[in-house]
């Protein structure tokens, strides 16, 4: 296992300076970087074609669910915008497949042949990412429903309240040897999930409740994943030393969980600068021991 680790600050160093010198067409460079945690202010497609083939041991995506069509939602009580952002804005059926289509594409090259992809959305988008994880040869191993127990009402009451997101699961193709933690993920301690009875198998339904106030306390991102939520999925599926790589970085919990976790080397990229700001703060908050985290 050390030499596990060994080899992979190597390759973690490696492959940061590589998208740095690389001059094809222009030096792409972290706006952050530690030993363990790196940051792209970047359009993730084009720093993922940069990226050599089979480094990755785990990508975690939680791509534009493309719902930014000026619906409402129920908020604390109020009616608000369910608009996320440009970023989130649908350009159409086509052109959002072939979005997903290339970022998936190229995940697929850049994970390393034992590696796994996991991926989050909503109905608006995950029929579609699960559509090409078929069709570019992934071999799914689970779509896990996150139940959502404190989920906002359904303002409209023409149809059920919006309670779950679904995340796929899948290593790269039918016979790779992927990683599963199974006697962490059966006996481990799970207080934010009921559902979860002590000493039996993980289930494909996991209760755990939206983010809370004192996981946005360095600032709000629309879309914020709760921590324990990702610490699940790094614990279930990484080893110590192991390279994580998510795309579509926002409020950066994947990198959180990764560092709370510990032994684990994160790369996120995003094209907001304000969300990059936000995660900068809560990862130095939590490098500080400041900040409740969880
Ligand atoms: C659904 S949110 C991710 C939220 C994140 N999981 C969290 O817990 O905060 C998607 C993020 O992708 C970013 N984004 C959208 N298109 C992108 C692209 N082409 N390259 C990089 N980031 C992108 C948005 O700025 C947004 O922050």
């Amino acid at each position: 296992m050390e030499g596990n680790i060994t080899d992979n600050n190597l390759i973690f160093e490696t492959l940061v300076d590589y998208l740095s010198k690389n001059e094809v067409k222009h030096s792409i460079k972290p706006v952050y970087r530690t030993n363990d945690f790196v940051l792209y202010n970047e359009d993730s497609l084009e720093v993922m074609s940069r990226l050599p083939e089979n480094y990755i041991d785990m990508i975690f995506a939680d791509p534009p669910y493309m719902l930014s069509n000026n619906g409402f939602t129920c908020q604390n009580g109020r009616m608000v915008s369910v608009n996320k952002g440009l970023w989130d804005k649908s350009n159409g059926f086509d052109d959002d497949l072939f979005f997903h289509e290339t970022w998936i594409k190229e995940s697929k090259r850049i994970l390393k042949p034992e590696g796994t992809i996991w991926i989050s959305g909503t109905y608006h988008s995950i029929y579609q990412c699960g559509f090409l994880l078929q069709k570019l040869g992934y071999h799914l191993l689970n779509d896990i429903a996150w139940f959502k127990p404190n989920a906002s009402p359904n303002l409209s009451c023409r149809y059920f309240t919006a309670s779950h997101e679904t995340i796929l699961w899948a290593r790269k193709d039918k016979n790779a040897k992927h990683f599963f933690n199974y006697e962490l993920m059966k006996n481990g301690f799970f207080p934010e999930d009921n559902l979860k009875k002590p000493e039996l198998q993980m289930r494909s339904v996991w209760s755990i409740p939206t983010p809370s106030a004192k996981e946005k306390e360095f600032g709000k991102h629309p879309t914020q994943k709760p921590i324990s939520l990702l610490k699940r999925i790094i614990q279930a599926s990484t080893k110590p030393g192991d390279i994580i790589f998510d795309p579509f970085n926002g409020s950066g919990t994947t990198g959180i969980a990764a560092t709370l976790i510990g032994n684990r080397k994160y790369i996120g990229c995003d094209i907001n600068p304000d969300y990059i700001e936000l995660t900068i703060k809560r990862y130095e908050a939590l490098k500080k021991g400041k900040g409740l985290f969880e």
